[in-house]
């Protein structure tokens, strides 16, 4: 393991402090809308699937019910997360041999306890969903080169994020963002969160090779206030809401586009996003 590894181990990570949290309940996501975002990973086909930046795992427990319930043979399911804490929670409420998880940097796409690093040209499918903001500016192209790296030629890349076409509805959000981890003590998200905007995603895309990134479909998060506050209320500073409503205040792009709604005592945010589909070429030289 390199220093760099071993130090990123002990700095407490905005998901450690986050602990047990619900990101589904809080982005918005219906049970319909997450059954289609399994769908899409056409699990039939499927050998080996990469669930990564997967927090606690709700995602490799969708796949695995997703599969159960329609007789689908399991894929094998690797499950990389960076937050120990977070990792933790997915290997406490996942238990099945078709799973590996590991507390690993899917930069490096290294396991950073035991340093191993996962095999290249694998996996048929890599899904990050909530993922790619968590990486900083200067390492966003890095990310998707790492992911093109672990997938099989003809393997395919199905990321869900948030996906802005308007530079200062973008700027807005990520400012917000900041005040909330602020608020948290999360000094990495702080730090490290990038929201792209949609060229920058696809120009990534393009150049560390992948020929048919598309966006499958658009969509918004909604995020209101009372899930907001009651999810993170143990780990919010006391003057947290009056602090994140002055912050939503100043936001005037997104609430002259209606994207953030005020009323008296609460918030709605509804914030663009997008599944995009990569696919890496069938007859990539690579590896
Ligand atoms: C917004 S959460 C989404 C988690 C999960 N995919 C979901 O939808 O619930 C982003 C996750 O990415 C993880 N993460 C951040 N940086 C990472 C990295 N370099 N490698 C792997 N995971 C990372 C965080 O710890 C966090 O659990």
């Amino acid at each position: 393991m390199t220093s760099e590894n071993f130090q990123s181990k002990v700095v407490q990570t905005a998901y450690d402090i986050v602990g047990k949290y619900n990101q589904d309940r809080i982005n918005g996501f219906d049970e319909d809308f997450l059954e289609s975002l399994v769908k899409l990973l056409d699990l039939e086909n499927a050998e080996n699937v990469l669930d990564a930046m997967a927090g606690d795992g709700n995602l490799t427990r969708g796949i695995i019910n997703y599969c159960s319930c329609r007789n689908i043979e399991l894929p094998s399911i690797t499950l990389l997360e960076y937050s120990s804490v977070q990792t933790e929670l997915a290997r406490a409420s996942i238990d099945s041999e078709r799973v590996s998880i590991f507390n690993g940097d899917v930069l490096s796409m290294m396991d950073l306890e035991s340093g191993e690093k996962l095999p290249t040209n694998y996996f048929d499918r890599v899904v990050i969903k909530s993922g790619n903001h968590e990486i900083r500016a200067e390492k966003q192209y890095h990310l998707y080169d790492s992911v093109f790296e672990v997938l099989k030629p003809g393997g395919v890349f199905i990321n869900l994020g948030f996906l802005f076409n308007d530079v200062q509805e973008r700027d807005e959000f990520a400012q917000i963002t900041k005040v909330k981890d602020n608020l948290m003590g999360a000094a990495d998200a702080v730090a490290n969160r990038y929201f792209l905007m949609r060229e920058e995603l696809y120009g990534f895309l393009n150049s560390v090779g992948f020929k048919e990134a598309k966006g499958h479909k658009t969509f918004e998060y909604v995020i209101r206030s009372e899930i907001f506050e009651k999810e993170y209320f143990s780990n919010l500073k006391p003057n947290a809401a009056i602090e994140l409503r002055a912050a939503q205040e100043q936001a005037r792009t997104l609430r002259n586009h209606r994207r953030i709604l005020l009323d008296a005592n609460s918030s709605v945010m509804r914030i663009p996003g997008e599944i995009t589909i990569a696919i890496k070429p069938p007859f990539f030289k690579g590896g």
